[in-house]
């Protein structure tokens, strides 16, 4: 069993959002398998692609909540940005060593699961009734 694993209640209804979202899943179980094969840090080349793919995705969904005028687009977007930091922290904790990235892998895999259910679920019914 993955350690992240996709379920169709993840799923908002929006084909584009969903795959990506169903990506970043992949990508989070990467991350995991790495580092308990290796039992240390995902090289960096992988946290950096969590960390392009993240944006991208966001960066469509705000894409998405601007064009519709989402009334909690700035609220969303600051969660998007709160994901970017802990990612960022990943990145810095295996270069320096100063912390667990298996907790930080943790915490953004309870990130992403809350924000589709709710936050992005929320979105979604929105877009689904303008688009
Ligand atoms: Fe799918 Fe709001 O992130």
């Amino acid at each position: 069993m993955p350690y992240f694993q996709w379920t169709g209640s993840l799923v908002i209804g929006i084909k584009t959002i969903d795959d990506q979202h169903k990506q970043l899943v992949e990508m989070l179980n990467n991350l995991n398998d790495t580092m308990e094969q290796s039992g240390q840090c995902p090289a960096p080349e992988l946290v950096d692609r969590l960390k392009t793919y993240a944006a991208e995705h966001f960066h469509v969904e705000e894409g998405y909540m601007q064009a519709f005028a989402y009334p909690e687009f700035e609220a969303h977007k600051k969660e998007h940005e709160a994901f970017c930091d802990v990612v960022l922290s990943l990145g810095n904790s295996c270069a320096d060593g100063s912390a667990h990235p298996a907790e930080l892998l943790e915490f953004l895999k309870s990130w992403l699961t809350n924000h589709i259910l709710d936050v992005d679920m929320k979105m979604g019914r929105f877009l689904e009734d303008h688009l």
